[in-house]
């Protein structure tokens, strides 16, 4: 005879009913109930070798004393051992000769970004483009105040930077100060007028801005014959600019434009070297390095494949 079990008509049911259909009483499926027991025992081992039951403060430690933060520490120093070949090679190499090579160019641009992050970005935006009217200078062209060169940039991050444009409220009657907002903008549009430049000079703009007013990159003065703004290229905003300078501290509606220092003791090394001195002449033991100068190094590069390295 035929094995009728799984059919429901051969089956006894246990006399409960809905609707037609017959609550049978054949036993589940062998799998199902293995699977059953298994999940059990897998509760089982678990509960002995790992934390489980919560008690006052904390809980069971468990047989194999796992802990979240352990294995966050093991990932961590797998994530170090990687790095530490470059890190060392890095602390060896200049700026430029991390820029030239390939593969330590491309680990540094991989592995800066948090850096950056957290240090840069609040200023200068992520990948070097700031919010528009911030007043902080974009990063990723290739217009300069200090220069684009990756030395430039490193000197620029160990050091700081704070242009200095004087006031000149005091300096121009209203009307030069109408005609040199207007100049202003004329240059960065190719179309200055002759009676413009020469009240440009007069004035002594030329001083900084060049006789060109293409800047200088010494002063951090930028470029007034181009269409990037370094604030703004509004008429109201430019007239700011002139009346009131940059880091102007005898002016209270002076703009602010301020680049932290970040290396104190990297700075000091690099002015010794121009003049071919010996750094330990000049420590003097108190300069603070909030980056170190590999960070500095790393940065640098970073910001360097912005786009605008030169
Ligand atoms: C508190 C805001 C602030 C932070 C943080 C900051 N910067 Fe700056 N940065 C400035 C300002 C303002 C200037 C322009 C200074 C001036 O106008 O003289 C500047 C200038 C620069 C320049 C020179 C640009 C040029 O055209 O020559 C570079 C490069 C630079 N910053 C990179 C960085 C990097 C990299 C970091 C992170 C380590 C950083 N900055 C952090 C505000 C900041
Ligand atoms: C002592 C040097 C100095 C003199 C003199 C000077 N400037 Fe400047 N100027 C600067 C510097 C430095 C900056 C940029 C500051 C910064 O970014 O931190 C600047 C910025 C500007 C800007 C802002 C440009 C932009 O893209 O937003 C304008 C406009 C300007 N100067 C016009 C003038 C005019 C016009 C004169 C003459 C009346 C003049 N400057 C004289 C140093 C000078």
């Amino acid at each position: 005879m035929a094995d009728n079990k799984n059919n429901p008509h051969e089956v006894s049911d246990t006399g409960h009913e809905w609707d037609g259909i017959r609550e049978l009483e054949n036993p589940p499926p062998r799998w199902w109930t293995i699977s059953l027991y298994l999940s059990g025992l897998l509760v089982l081992v678990y509960f002995i070798l790992y934390p489980s039951i919560p008690l006052v403060t904390g809980s069971t430690k468990g047989l194999l004393g796992w802990t979240q933060i352990k294995e966050y520490h093991r990932g961590l120093e797998e994530i170090q051992a990687v790095r530490a070949p470059f890190e060392e090679r890095l602390a060896e190499m200049t700026a430029q000769e991390i820029l030239d090579d390939d593969e330590m160019r491309n680990y540094v641009i991989a592995s800066t970004r948090v850096l950056y992050g957290d240090n840069c970005a609040a200023c200068h935006g992520v990948g070097g483009q700031p919010v528009p009217g911030s007043g902080y200078p974009i990063l990723n062209n290739d217009d300069w105040l200090y220069g684009g060169t990756i030395d430039k940039i490193v000197e620029t991050l160990a050091k700081g930077r704070a242009g200095m444009m004087p006031a000149h409220a005091n300096l121009l009657t209203e009307e030069e100060t109408d005609k040199l907002v207007k100049f202003v903008i004329d240059a960065s549009n190719g179309e200055a007028t002759e009676a413009g430049w020469k009240l440009y000079n007069e004035k002594g703009c030329f001083a900084c801005h060049g006789a060109d007013a293409k800047g200088n990159q010494m002063l951090g003065a930028p470029n007034l014959t181009d269409r990037i703004w370094r604030f703004s290229g509004e008429p109201d905003e430019v007239r700011r600019t002139i009346m009131h300078g940059v880091n102007d501290a005898n002016d209270p509606r002076t703009r602010i434009a301020i680049m932290p220092g970040w290396n104190e003791r990297l700075a000091v090394k690099l002015e010794a070297e121009e003049f071919g001195d010996d750094p330990e002449d000049y420590y003097d033991g108190t300069e603070t390095e909030r980056l170190t100068e590999t960070e500095i190094k790393k940065l640098a590069v970073y910001v360097h494949q912005f786009g605008g390295g030169q």
